[in-house]
């Protein structure tokens, strides 16, 4: 596999473009070839001038969004770029670039780049859905959230969504600071942050007290709870079994979503395709949790298109004597089954020890399995697919985060729970027949910037994708809804 190819897609297609264009038998005939290079090469002048001419009256006339800001690389200017161009009514604008030669660059890109790339139009589509949207963030005493900041593990475990998604949000341009311009309003409440138990897994029984503690505030504070019974207000629910905060699946299922919360939005790590009672309120999948910081240091000492040297990668819980608790067996027994089955097979790599550096594992592996625990969902599928490995998802029913902007199905492996015996002929199988194609779509850098929370929000990052989700629920808005009646 190429680097070159896997990491710039689009140049690199556009290269081949051209490619074609200029090794055309049609014009190879010398007279013909020089009337097509002045005739291409005077369109270029023209359209260059017409763009610096546009883009000078675009960047004078429009505010700046969050697209703007998200901007880092020249790949992604000619997205933010495209986007302007064929939406010219939106207030989306390309970022002041203090180099001309990025904008020519980027110029370039459209040019050659726009035929035939559904991806950039779809995502040109998604822009436009958001434009207008706007999020009033409460602002709360800081014991419902900045307190428990103080844990520097707060803001960095599994469950850190909630602290992410606030973050980022504060710094995004959707965001805004008067409440009755607000289509969306997003309650603040770090739920998962009390690391009381004793082994260091946050303790979330204060999660509903807390929740209701919290909504009780706003709802005294400000009219906008009490004007839709909470309809359009927003939480994050990162843990386990999402919003029915408790850990335990029987007790989750009992209890089910607090009454408080059954109108509203809640961001949840929890997702299943069957009905279930924590995901009976309207809910966005989202990812688990992921430092972007930690995965760039491991891929910057293993990159993506490396060598992998282990074939098929597990770490984590695995019992050997599984413990049966109020009738129920962590990860279903499935997690023995592959230690006994496994444990001694030449090609798997499984550890039962937590290990610092296991993300130099996952870079170096090219299966990683992402069985169930007590929940279907865990981090090693964002884990695995940000580190370049494919992720062996055994979670029978699992709903996935994001999947207008993941395409599961084509960069995953997904092995049903009772076939977990037949496992290394799976893989065998797999890794015979398609598994480079599989990597080639897991290797898209668009897949691994939707899993993972940045600070700023960057273009279809997490966040990103969380405010594409939410802009389809506008029909909860009561500004719009306003509007429309009258
Ligand atoms: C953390 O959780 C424990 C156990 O549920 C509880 O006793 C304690 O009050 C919580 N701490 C805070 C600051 O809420
Ligand atoms: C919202 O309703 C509650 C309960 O009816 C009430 O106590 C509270 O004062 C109301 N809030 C506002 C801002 O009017
Ligand atoms: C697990 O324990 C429950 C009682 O808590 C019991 O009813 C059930 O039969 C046990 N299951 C197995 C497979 O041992
Ligand atoms: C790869 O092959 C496996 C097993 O034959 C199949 O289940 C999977 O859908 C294929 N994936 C892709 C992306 O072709």
């Amino acid at each position: 596999m190429n680097i070159i190819d896997s990491k710039t897609p689009y140049r690199s297609r556009g290269f081949y473009v051209r490619m074609r264009l200029f090794h055309n038998p049609r014009y190879s005939r010398n007279p013909e070839k020089s009337f097509w290079y002045r005739f291409f090469k005077w369109i270029l002048w023209f359209s260059l001038a017409f763009y610096f001419f546009s883009s000078f009256l675009i960047t004078h006339t429009t505010p700046t969004t969050f697209i703007s800001k998200a901007i880092v690389s020249p790949s992604k200017a000619s997205r933010a770029l495209i986007e302007e161009s064929s939406f010219k009514s939106s207030t989306l604008q390309e970022p002041k670039s203090p180099q001309g030669t990025q904008k020519v660059l980027s110029f370039f890109n459209i040019l050659i780049l726009l035929p035939g790339n559904n991806r950039l139009l779809s995502h040109d589509f998604i822009s436009g859905l958001l434009k207008g949207m706007k999020v009033y963030i409460y602002d709360m005493p800081s014991k419902y959230n900045s307190d428990w900041l103080s844990n520097e593990r707060c803001s960095n475990h599994l469950f850190a969504s909630e602290v992410a998604i606030h973050k980022a949000l504060m710094n995004s341009d959707v965001r805004t600071l008067e409440p009755r311009d607000a289509d969306f309003f997003f309650v603040p409440v770090y739920v998962s942050c009390n690391f009381s138990k004793v082994n260091g897994f946050p303790d979330i029984g204060h999660a509903r007290p807390l929740i209701s503690s919290a909504v009780q505030y706003i709802s005294t504070q400000l009219p906008f709870w009490n004007r839709s019974h909470g309809s359009d207000h927003v939480f994050v629910a990162s843990h386990d079994f999402g919003s029915c905060f408790h850990t335990m699946e029987d007790v989750a299922m009992a209890d089910g979503v607090p009454e408080l919360l059954r109108n509203s939005i809640i961001l949840q790590t929890f997702g299943v395709k069957y009905k279930h009672p924590c995901q009976d309120v309207e809910n966005v999948v989202i990812p688990p949790y992921v430092s972007p910081e930690d995965v760039r240091s491991t891929l910057e000492k293993s990159p993506l298109t490396g060598r992998r040297e282990i074939f098929a990668f597990f770490r984590g819980k695995m019992e050997v004597h599984p413990k049966n608790i109020s009738g129920r067996f962590y990860s279903k027994r499935l997690r023995t089954v592959i230690w006994q089955k496994y444990g001694n097979n030449r090609r798997f790599y499984l550890r039962r020890h937590r290990l610092a550096g296991y993300q130099s594992e996952i870079a170096n592996s090219i299966f990683c399995l992402a069985p169930l625990g007590w929940a279907p969902w865990s981090p090693r599928l964002v884990e695995s697919v940000v580190l370049g490995c494919v992720p062996v998802i055994i979670a029978d029913g699992i709903r996935l985060p994001f999947p207008s902007a993941v395409p599961w199905a084509e960069i995953s492996l997904t092995v049903a729970e009772k076939d977990v015996k037949k496992l290394g002929k799976i893989l065998e199988h797999v890794a015979a027949t398609n598994l480079t194609t599989i990597q080639k779509n897991l290797w898209d850098p668009n897949v691994r910037t939707a899993l993972l929370f940045n600070n700023p929000m960057e273009e279809g990052d997490a966040t990103f994708q969380v405010l594409v989700a939410l802009s389809e629920k506008l029909d909860r808005s009561h500004k719009r809804s306003k509007v429309l009646s009258q």
